[in-house]
């Protein structure tokens, strides 16, 4: 009934089809100054899933989440995000793609001065024309989104405190909740818990886990604790000194097995 023209098929952003990955990097290869980073990786990250991005520090992994929003762009193979190549993209077109793919940092970026409120409400700039000053100069609307996201991640009563004042985990689900505010198709998050204790590791995962499965957000999100990824990713990628070793849906991975991954061929477990 539907005809390929009437576009229905298509998200209101560009390119994406439904049943097609989110993200598909194809053969992709990435140096810096001669030195090969990532070597001929190919990876889909089916929609709606939560795939784990793992491997030792210096394995590729933010060149890959990075490669993923248009940072980056391949030195070979080809990249296609939400249907949309970014190293085809204009400029505007790159920032388009951007709006519907949400990062979440290591270290949150956000303004610490600012309330958690405001923080999120920053999730919004892109869509709005001007700068904005303060809390009450953003639309309404927008504010009780703001809120309601918020108090998804279970800080609505701490939404007038500064980030500064937060703990890490607090903040980072403020960060978070940021992400939300852009309607993301697609969340990128590079090792979102390496700053934060193990309880706080656990709630911001399992926050992020509930509420990309509540609203059918993909998520690639980088760890280096095998545990974690475990028990929160559906499926498990491991890169190695810019190798894909790795891609299996978690329940058929062992905690033991993930590990003989990480310990180099001939290196005694210490
Ligand atoms: N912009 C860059 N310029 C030069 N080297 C880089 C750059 N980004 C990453 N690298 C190098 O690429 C390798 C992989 O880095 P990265 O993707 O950050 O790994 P990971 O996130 O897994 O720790 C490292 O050796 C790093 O030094
Ligand atoms: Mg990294």
């Amino acid at each position: 009934m539907n005809s390929p023209e009437t576009g229905s098929a298509s998200s209101p952003g560009g390119g994406s089809v439904e049943g097609e990955p989110v993200l598909r990097l194809s053969g992709v290869g990435k140096s810096f100054n001669g030195v090969t980073v990532l070597d001929d990786v190919s990876l889909e990250v089916p929609r709606g899933r939560f795939v784990a991005l793992t491997g030792p520090s210096g394995a590729g992994k933010s060149t890959l989440l990075r490669l993923a929003n248009g940072m980056h762009l391949p030195d070979r193979g080809t990249v296609s995000t939400l249907g949309e190549d970014p190293a085809a993209c204009s400029r505007s077109r790159l920032r388009a793609l951007r709006a519907r793919v949400g990062f979440v940092f290591q270290q949150f970026g956000l303004v610490g001065r600012l309330s958690a409120m405001e923080n999120v409400l920053m999730g919004a700039l892109a869509t709005l024309r001007l700068p904005r000053y303060g809390v009450m100069s953003y639309p309404r609307a927008l504010r009780v989104r703001a809120v309601e996201q918020l108090d998804r991640v279970g800080l609505a009563d701490q939404r007038f405190q500064r980030c500064d004042t937060l703990s890490g985990g607090q903040q980072q689900r403020v960060a978070v909740a940021r992400t939300l505010l852009q309607s993301p198709e697609l969340i990128l998050a590079d090792e979102p818990v390496a700053s934060l204790d193990p309880a706080a590791s656990v709630l911001v995962l399992d926050t992020l886990k509930r509420i990309s499965t509540e609203d059918g957000i993909s998520v690639l999100c980088s760890l280096h604790q095998v545990e974690l990824a475990l028990t929160t990713a559906d499926q498990i990628v491991a890169l190695r000194d810019g190798h894909l070793i790795l891609n299996e849906p978690a329940t058929t991975l062992t905690p033991a097995r993930l590990h003989e991954i990480y310990t180099p061929t001939g290196e005694a477990d210490a």
